[in-house]
């Protein structure tokens, strides 16, 4: 608390304001869990950490990983767990590892533990850099995340009208933002450390599924068999993560996580749906900003 009160702040939604700190605007419900994570969290070499901007695909990465992780003990079939609990009830996010006894939380599967976050890296425990944790990480087209994350914002109860939030998105003000920051920090480490970081793109997860869950899969270290390709082991996950199928399960139309209601993190799942929405300039300046942030890094999104 007395940190918060000392940090530059920009109201997000109702009585809600983003924090800024080290560079990154950060809710008030991730602060606490920050500094006890950077403080407290020990990473453990077998720990994979899933992370993400908000609104990139983090429900659907964590309903894949989740699924690979633990086919062994969770086979597909009727009664898993997928089917009964919201992905973000299976991989926690550690921002609300924000007290001793939460910090360590048992949540093993077969390979390791298995978390998720959407700190960046310069923020991330120093564990997590100095261990064998293995990071996958997940972004998406800015224009898409930006307008998914309206979305979102909305439905917390955001009163800022659509040109207000763009302007603070675009200064850089918003969950976990400036996204480009976070993302660019994440590019790097993966072209630095590609055994510790996979860099995955959301677009290029819906273009080539099937593609992205085996290289997912040989990452984690639990690669998909021949004997599981044949027995469509692949269709079978895709199937069971996808868009429609999880959305329209009764526990996601009707639970709750801490930060949400469950239905909130599903709404489109498309991709390019920033067309409905940025009228004008809105989508050039974007794509200039990401063109400057992103210039000589050979990343484009
Ligand atoms: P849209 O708002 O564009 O529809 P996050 O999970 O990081 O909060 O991101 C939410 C976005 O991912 C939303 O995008 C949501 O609809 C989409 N999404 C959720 N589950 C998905 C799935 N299984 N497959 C594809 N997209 C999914």
């Amino acid at each position: 608390k007395n940190l918060l009160s000392t940090l530059p702040r920009e109201r997000w939604f109702g009585s809600s304001y983003l924090y800024k700190y080290n560079g990154f605007w950060l809710g008030p419900k991730g602060m606490p869990g920050l500094i006890a994570c950077q403080n407290h969290f020990q990473a453990r070499d077998t720990d994979f950490l899933l992370i993400t901007t908000p609104k990139s695909g983090t429900t659907w990465l964590k309903a894949l990983m989740f699924t690979l992780a633990n086919r062994k003990i969770y086979p597909i079939n009727q009664n898993h767990p997928l089917l009964k609990q919201n992905p973000h009830s299976l991989v926690p996010f550690m921002e609300f590892f924000c007290s001793p006894e939460k910090m360590n939380p048992d949540f093993s599967c077969p390979l390791g533990r298995l978390y998720s976050t959407h700190y960046p890296l310069a923020l991330l425990p120093e564990s997590v850099l100095n261990s064998g944790c293995k990071i996958v990480y997940l972004c998406r087209n800015i224009k898409d995340t930006f307008v998914s994350y309206w979305h979102f914002s909305k439905k917390l109860g955001a009163e800022a009208s659509l040109e207000e939030f763009f302007d603070m998105f675009c200064e850089g003000v918003s969950l976990s933002g400036p996204v480009w920051d976070h993302v660019l920090g994440y590019w790097r480490e993966s072209l630095e450390k590609p055994e510790k970081v996979l860099f995955l793109k959301f677009e290029a997860l819906q273009e080539k599924p099937s593609f992205h869950l085996k290289l997912l899969a040989e990452f984690m270290g639990c690669p998909i068999s021949p004997e599981e390709e044949t027995c469509g082991f692949v269709d079978e996950v895709l199937g069971l993560c996808s868009f429609d199928n999880l959305s329209n399960l009764e526990v996601n139309k009707s639970g709750t996580q801490p930060t949400a209601r469950n239905e909130m993190f599903f709404r489109k799942g498309k991709v390019g749906d920033w067309k409905n929405y940025l009228i004008g300039e809105m989508g050039e300046r974007i794509d200039h900003i990401t063109a400057q942030k992103f210039f000589g890094s050979g990343l484009s999104l």
